[in-house]
C-alpha cells in the first residue's frame, strides 16, 4: 500500500483527502499541528497515522516509509497572511521547501505542494489584465499569501530533477462540506449568511471573478496527481478549477438554490471601498494532461452542504472556529491569558504564597 504524508491532514481539504485517499487504498500519515482541532478525523482517526507537529519541525523520521508528500499545511487565506507575515513566510515557504529538501534526501520523489490561484490575482482596477490566465502565464503576486506561495512555487520547480518530482496545484477557491468545516470560502460564506442572516451581500458588486471547485474534486485532482505516470506530472504546474464565474452570479445560483429548498435570501450589493480579488483561470491543461475535470456544480455542494449541516445538527455557524483568521486570533488570546494564569481547569503550578509572619514572641 503507498504511504503518504499529509501535511495540514487536517484541515478543510485535508480532511476530505485524506478519506478519499483511505478509500482508494492508501496508507496515510497526517502531520498537523491541529490549530483548528481534530473533529475533521473523526470518522477515519483509527485508520490514519497522526503525528502531532508543526510543519516548520518537519524531521527525516517523518518520512520513513513514505512514497509521496502532500502539502495542505500552512496559513490558508489572505487576512491570516497578512495578519502575520513572518509566521505566513515561514510556513507557506520556508518549510514547504525544506519539506520538500528532506523528502528528497529521504528518497520520496513525489511533492505535491497546495498553491492557489490567488498568485494570478491583479484586482480589478486594470481590464487590460482581464483575462483566462493558463499556467505559463507572467505572474505578479502582490499579497503576502500569494506571494508565500509563489516563491515556494518556484523554489519547489528549481528542485526538479532525476531524483525529485515536485507537482504544484493552483486550486480556486473550493466549496462544498468538509468535517473541518470552513465559512471564510465564498460560497460556504453565501451558505452561512443566507441561514444565519437571511441575506448575502455582495462587496464591489459582487464584479469580482473567481475560480471555484468542490472540495471533493479538489481530493479527485490530488489523487489524479499521485497516481500518474511521472513524466505526465515532472515539475508540472495544475489549475484546478470546476468554473469561473463573477461573484454576482454566484450569489444568484446560491440564492436560486437555496429558495429551491425554501429558504428565502435577499442579495445586497454593497459598493464601499474593499480590497478585493478577481481573476479568472484555464483548467484546459489538467484536462489535457490527465484527463481531470471539475464534477461537482455550484448547486450540488450547497444542497449537499445544507443536508450535512441538517443531519449533523451544526448551528453554531458564526463561531469563530469556521472562520480562520477570527479563530487564529482567538487561540493568540487564549495563550496570553493562559500563559500568565495556567491551562483552564488544572491546579496552576505550585505557587509560594506568602502569607504576613506571625509577630515572634
Ligand atoms: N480552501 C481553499 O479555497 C484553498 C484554495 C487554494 C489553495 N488552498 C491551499 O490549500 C491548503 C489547504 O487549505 P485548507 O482550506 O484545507 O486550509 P485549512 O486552514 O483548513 O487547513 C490547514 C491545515 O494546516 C494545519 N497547519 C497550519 N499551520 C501548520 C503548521 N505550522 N504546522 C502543522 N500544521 C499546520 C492546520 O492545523 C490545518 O489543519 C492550504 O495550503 C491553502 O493555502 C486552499
Amino acid at each position: 500500500m503507498p504511504k503518504i504524508l499529509l501535511v495540514g491532514g487536517a484541515g478543510y481539504i485535508g480532511s476530505v483527502l485524506s478519506q478519499e485517499l483511505l478509500e482508494r487504498g492508501y496508507a496515510v500519515r497526517i502531520l498537523d499541528r491541529f490549530f483548528f482541532g481534530d473533529q475533521g478525523l473523526a470518522a477515519i482517526r483509527d485508520r490514519v497515522e497522526v503525528v502531532q507537529a508543526d510543519m516548520r519541525r518537519i524531521e527525516a523520521a517523518h518520512l520513513e516509509g513514505v512514497d509521496t508528500v502532500i502539502n495542505v499545511g500552512g496559513l490558508s487565506n489572505d487576512p491570516t497572511a497578512e495578519y502575520n507575515p513572518a509566521a505566513n513566510y515561514e510556513m507557506n515557504t520556508a518549510a514547504a521547501v525544506r519539506l520538500a529538501e528532506l523528502a528528497r534526501s529521504a528518497g520520496v520523489r513525489r511533492y505535491l505542494l497546495a498553491s492557489s490561484c490567488s498568485v494570478y490575482d491583479q484586482g480589478i482596477a486594470d481590464d487590460q489584465r482581464d483575462i483566462v490566465y493558463d499556467e505559463d502565464a507572467v505572474v505578479r503576486p502582490r499579497a503576502a499569501y500569494a506571494v508565500s506561495k509563489y516563491e515556494a512555487e518556484q523554489h519547489l520547480l528549481a528542485m526538479a530533477g532525476a531524483d525529485f518530482c515536485p507537482v504544484i496545484l493552483r486550486k480556486g477557491t473550493v466549496y462544498g462540506f468538509s468535517p473541518r468545516m470552513r465559512f471564510d470560502l465564498v460560497v460556504n460564506t453565501f451558505v452561512r449568511d443566507a441561514l444565519a442572516n437571511g441575506n448575502i451581500v455582495l462587496f464591489r458588486g459582487g464584479e469580482m471573478w473567481r475560480p471555484l471547485v468542490d472540495v471533493h474534486d479538489v481530493a479527485r485532482a490530488y489523487i489524479a496527481c499521485v497516481g500518474a505516470d511521472e513524466p505526465a506530472v515532472h515539475g508540472q504546474i495544475f489549475n484546478v478549477a470546476n468554473c469561473n464565474m463573477r461573484i454576482s452570479e454566484l450569489a444568484l445560483r446560491v440564492r436560486t438554490t437555496l429558495r429551491d429548498l425554501g429558504i428565502d435570501v435577499d442579495v445586497r450589493p454593497d459598493y464601499s471601498y474593499r480590497g478585493v480579488r478577481s481573476y479568472r483561470v484555464s483548467t484546459r491543461k489538467i484536462e489535457r494532461v490527465l484527463g481531470f475535470k471539475a464534477e461537482v456544480p455550484v448547486e450540488d455542494a450547497v444542497r449537499d452542504m445544507l443536508g450535512q449541516l441538517r443531519d449533523r445538527k451544526v448551528e453554531d455557524l458564526n463561531h469563530p472556529k469556521y472562520e480562520n483568521i477570527r479563530w487564529l486570533r482567538v487561540l493568540e488570546e487564549a495563550e496570553a491569558i493562559l500563559g500568565s494564569s495556567g491551562s483552564v481547569f488544572d491546579l496552576p503550578a505550585a505557587t509560594v504564597t506568602t502569607l504576613p509572619r506571625r509577630a515572634q514572641r
